[in-house]
């Protein structure tokens, strides 16, 4: 790796950033007893740091993003040519990108068929909460105006959508909230709130949405937000039963399905989206991260034609629309960059790999599990895994957190990135989590678990 930089500048970098970069997730005092990680360079799965170590990359740019891996030359050329001739018109106007994404983003989305373009996970989850309050003042005198959300699950950092936080430490200490969203149990069946058969769990907890629905009114429940998989949260894969239950629930009370894709989109899962692993018919579908891969900002809240008709039923209305604006959803290098992006995974078939290299970190992981009683479960899809560690496997009593973030560090220390769940749910921010980009081959597998192999060995003997 060359850097066009001396160490002396890297130096200056280092205490610079020490001194005046305002760090995401990381306590303040932090890096006044180390350097903060400073990251120079990315190519394919690997990255380097300012002082020149080399890291395999497992979670995709720390937070599930560049599903492509780094250094694609193409999606920085494909902006750059975009940039050269239109950076920027604003979104009440159109481009040739935008245009051509929403058209090869719609075909992978059979159903959907309208696109809103903004920068962030957090602002495409807030615009569906807009619509959503908006079709209740439309539609129903304003009264069907709450928005379920469940336990564990996360949709994004502004005051609105933490309101929507089903991990308590994300939301600790910026309340107060926005009124009019409800929470509903999560579906962790390694983690049981009813006792019944493995088999009826996914129904049951489906069950629990609609005990929510008739205790508030279902004339007053216009929407529901749901992870397909769960991320921050445990990585936790809805079980059996659950998710047809989950739609039935919906047409039934006349609840519009939001899917938050954010994480499992664009290949993640192994198929375009994690909804189309269920079957799940959504109104609305929110993604962000994995759409340009982290290439340029760029978030999508798409939806069916039946809810952008409801914003034009009457034309004597003045709010006969929604009356929204992004200001950088008019940045073009967004969907150029994602239209290459998607042109890269169709023409790698990439969704292939997911599911072949997903299958073989599963099995990779279940192996770790044989070896160590400290992972009580493994659990996933495509390359989206978790394991969780527990002290007692009887129990399920969780580790320290500590050691937990212990068994991270050993695997940098080995040059491997992995992830934890971090600061989100009260005493189990205790799973270790795998995203490696959507390249990924067996080598780096199998040095991704022998650094696992070696860190929890160290940390739990
Ligand atoms: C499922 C989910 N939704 C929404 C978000 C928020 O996305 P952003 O950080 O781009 O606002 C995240 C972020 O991690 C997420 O995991």
């Amino acid at each position: 790796m060359e850097s066009g930089f001396s160490a002396n500048d890297m130096d200056h970098i280092i205490e610079a950033d020490r001194a005046h970069v305002w760090h995401h997730l990381t306590p303040h005092k932090k890096f006044e007893t180390s350097d903060p990680l400073v990251i120079v360079e990315g190519k394919g799965m690997h990255i380097w740091d300012a002082r020149g170590k080399r890291y395999l990359d497992a979670v995709s740019g720390g937070v599930w993003t560049v599903n492509v891996g780094y250094g694609r030359e193409s999606i920085a050329n494909a902006v750059r040519d975009q940039l050269v001739k239109l950076n920027y018109f604003a979104g009440s106007g159109g481009s040739i990108p935008g245009s051509l994404f929403v058209e090869k983003l719609l075909d992978k989305m059979p159903g959907m068929s309208r696109v809103y373009f903004s920068n962030s996970g957090s602002e495409a989850n807030e615009k569906v909460y807009k619509m959503v309050r908006q079709i209740a003042h439309k539609k129903y005198g304003g009264k069907k105006y709450k928005i379920l959300y469940r336990d564990r699950d996360y949709h994004g950092t502004t005051i609105t959508t933490l309101s929507t936080s089903g991990q308590p430490q994300r939301a600790e200490q910026y309340g107060p909230f926005t009124p009019g969203f409800v929470e509903v149990p999560h579906c962790l069946s390694y983690r049981k709130q009813w006792d019944v058969p493995d088999e009826e769990y996914g129904r049951r907890a489906a069950d629990a949405i609609e005990e929510v629905i008739l205790r508030e009114g279902p004339e007053t429940v216009g929407a529901i937000v749901l992870e397909p998989v769960t991320a921050g949260g445990g990585v936790i894969v809805p079980p059996e039963g659950y998710w047809p239950r989950v739609q039935e629930i919906c047409r039934k009370y006349d609840i519009l399905l939001h899917i938050d894709e954010v994480v499992c989109g664009c290949g993640r899962t192994g198929k375009w989206f994690g909804y189309q692993q269920f079957g799940i018919e959504p109104d609305f579908v929110t993604m962000a991260k994995g759409v340009a891969s982290g290439y340029a900002a760029i978030s999508c809240t798409v939806t069916t034609e039946r809810v952008f008709e409801m914003f034009k039923e009457n034309p004597d209305d003045p709010m006969d629309y929604f009356r929204d604006i992004s200001t950088f959803g008019g940045c073009t290098a967004g969907p150029a960059a994602a239209l290459e992006n998607f042109r890269i995974i169709e023409d790698e078939d990439l969704l292939s790999n997911v599911n072949e290299m997903g299958a073989y970190l599963m099995e990779r992981l279940h192996e770790l599990m044989d070896r160590h009683q400290v992972i009580g479960d493994v659990r996933g899809m495509g390359l989206f895994c978790g394991a969780e560690l527990v002290a007692d496997r009887e129990s399920k009593q969780p580790v320290d957190e500590k050691q937990a973030q212990a068994v991270v560090g050993e695997c940098l220390a080995q040059g491997v990135l992995i992830g934890v769940t971090n600061r989100s749910l009260n005493g189990l921010n205790t799973t270790l989590c795998l995203s490696p980009a959507l390249i990924v081959g067996k080598a780096e597998i199998d040095e991704i678990i022998t650094a696992m192999d070696n860190a929890l060995t160290r940390v739990f003997g």
